[in-house]
């Protein structure tokens, strides 16, 4: 007997269609095993040139792309992120030999972190911080980080489709440029165009990538 053939199954979502609901744990199973981040990597670059590895704090660290590749490097590392389902994929992956090197800690960015330290690493994720929070947020980011110390990450664009959420934190390039008014630039590329995936998912991206040294007082 011949009937219709089932539908075939849904196309795979991407990780963004998670993010754009808050659903991390199905954001971290479409994004496990990606490579660490480019700004990560562009400002280790820096560092490898300057001497040691230092301390990090990977801050909303989600399933660990960063902070594995910190561990890798010889990085002690604050892992900081409010989702339990982060630490479990996170500490799934972590060398025995590297965990001594490991700090996690189950918060959000109201956490506390040393200070002084050389790499505030924060991945695609600030728009997450809700916008009453983000001004101390970013004050302490800035006052941890030590003088030549640097920030990488992203920051989001008031052109970004999740700005118009209420409780995203996204900013101009005026305020991007004069939150970074303490730092030298050593990367700061803006990004802007349309996603689609097969499931029929846009978003416009405005994303701000950054690396920047923390200027001497
Ligand atoms: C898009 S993921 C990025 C994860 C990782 N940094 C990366 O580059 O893939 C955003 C992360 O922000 C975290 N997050 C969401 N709200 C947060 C908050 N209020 N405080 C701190 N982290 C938060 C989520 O748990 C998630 O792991």
């Amino acid at each position: 007997m011949t009937g219709t053939p089932p539908p075939p199954p849904p196309p795979p979502k991407k990780a963004e269609h998670y993010a754009a609901t808050r659903d991390w744990p199905g954001y971290y199973a479409a994004v496990l095993g990606k490579p660490p981040r480019d700004t990560l990597l562009a400002a280790l670059a820096s560092f490898e040139r300057e001497g040691p590895p230092g301390v990090a704090v990977d801050l909303a660290c989600g399933e660990g792309r960063d902070t594995l590749e910190l561990l890798r490097r010889g990085w002690f590392v604050w892992a900081i992120d409010p989702e339990p389902a982060a630490f479990k994929h996170l500490y799934a992956r972590v060398p025995p030999e590297h965990d001594r090197r490991l700090q996690g800690v189950l918060e959000d960015f109201s956490a506390d972190w040393p200070d002084s330290i050389d790499l505030l690493n924060c991945s695609f994720s600030l728009p997450f911080c809700p916008p009453r929070d983000f001004p101390a947020v970013w004050e302490h980011i800035v006052r941890s980080i030590r003088p030549g110390g640097r920030f990488a990450g992203q920051l989001f664009g008031d052109r970004d489709s999740w700005a118009a959420l209420p409780d995203r934190s996204h900013q101009t390039r005026a305020e991007a440029e004069r939150m970074l008014a303490a730092f030298d630039l050593e990367v700061f590329r803006e990004d802007e165009k349309d996603g689609n995936d097969a499931g029929g998912f846009t978003k416009h991206w405005h994303v701000f990538h950054v690396v920047a040294r923390k200027k001497q007082p």
